[in-house]
């Protein structure tokens, strides 16, 4: 029987784990997938473009296990009334191929997202950082801060977005926690003097959010709200004068800020970082960035934690989508004609 993961499900799982809990699973999760990056098959997502927007499909395997999810990504749909991001996700059983696990995957890939972010941080970002800025008070903003919460001793947040209803949701949301929260007239007072800078904006175009001198030295940049082609958050000039670190080559130069740069201008794949085959941040002045666009390897992360503690608290519904047979050539005996 394949277990069903509803959204009801995912916020119940939250609800038990506790969420701080559930960040430290998924990093810890995504540190010993990247850790052991060679051990899987991998590729790059396959983008369905439309003008609005884009749907894509993401799968990633190792020996045991199979993962995909299929997401998409349009920037007008939040003027609808719908989310820019949807996704739901599938964990297979490699020795059989058979599905073991299908899951709503909206909550969960703001989840990994912002836990991605933050393994990088652990080796990009100054350990003592402790004012935060994000760009784009969206659905996925309150996911970013949390995780880095969880990591950092954070006194303060700062916030912008061109939307002020966004601005009011995100207050709302994080009001009583233990940093203060500072709203932003504009990108440049929010990023100015923080030590963490998340970009979270979406807008199918190329823009720049702020320039290299609107920011202080030492800064670590989570840049992920550009993740598609013509969609990017920061200029190509700035791009040259940061440290880069990106998830995996052959999607980020397609689909990250690097699709308007060289290759040879990226530092390092983060697997190459949690490895110890190149260090993260080498002094507290560097200027180094994230540029995040969602890898499969994230996914499979996610989905297997998820899938472990779905099984140990008992969380979804075990469904008949596969069918169960005494003669597995017998497939015409199920319909009982
Ligand atoms: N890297 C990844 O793995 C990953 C994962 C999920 C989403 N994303 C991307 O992150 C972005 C944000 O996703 P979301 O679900 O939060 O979208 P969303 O539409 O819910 O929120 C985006 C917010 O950005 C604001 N915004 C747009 N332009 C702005 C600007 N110039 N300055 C300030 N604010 C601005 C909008 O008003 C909106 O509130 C999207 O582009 C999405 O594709 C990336």
């Amino acid at each position: 029987m394949m277990r069903i993961l509803t959204v009801t499900d995912i916020r119940e799982l939250i609800q038990v784990v506790g969420m701080e809990n559930f960040f430290k699973r998924i990093i810890a999760a995504l540190e010993e997938d990247f850790g052991r990056w060679n051990e899987f098959i991998l590729s790059p997502r396959h983008g369905t473009y439309y003008p609005q927007g884009v749907i894509e499909l993401m799968h990633c395997a190792d020996q045991q296990l199979y993962a995909f999810k299929y997401v998409n990504g349009y920037p007008g749909n939040p003027l609808k009334g719908k989310l820019n991001v949807v996704a739901i996700g599938l964990l297979s059983d490699a020795d059989n191929g058979y599905p073991l696990m299908l899951s709503e995957m909206t909550l969960l890939t703001a989840f990994r997202t912002a836990a991605a972010g933050v393994l990088a941080a652990k080796y990009l970002a100054r350990e003592d950082a402790k004012s935060l800025a994000i760009i784009g008070a969206g659905a996925q903003a309150e996911f970013q801060v949390l995780a880095f919460a969880g990591f950092f001793q954070l006194e303060e947040v700062r916030f912008f977005d061109t939307d002020p209803q966004a601005m009011v949701k995100f207050s709302r949301n994080l009001a009583g926690q233990e940093f203060r929260l500072i709203p932003c007239g504009s990108i440049v007072e929010a990023v100015r003097y923080a030590d963490i800078v998340i970009t979270a904006t979406a807008a199918k175009k190329r823009q720049s959010l702020f320039e290299f001198e609107d920011i202080s030295p030492g800064t670590y940049i989570h840049a992920m709200g550009g993740d598609c082609p013509g969609k990017t958050e920061l200029s190509a000039e700035f791009l040259k004068q940061v440290k880069l670190v990106v998830e995996y080559k052959p999607q980020s130069l397609v689909e990250g800020e690097v699709q308007q740069c060289a290759a040879d201008l990226i530092y390092a794949e983060l697997w190459e970082l949690v490895c110890k085959n190149k260090p993260g941040r080498q002094n507290s002045q560097e200027i180094t960035l994230f540029d995040s666009v969602g890898f499969a390897l994230e996914d499979y992360s996610i989905l297997r934690v998820v899938y472990e503690l779905a099984k140990e608290y008992q969380l979804g519904t075990e469904s008949y989508l596969i069918p169960e047979l005494n003669d597995p050539k017998n497939l015409f005996g199920l319909l009982n004609l």
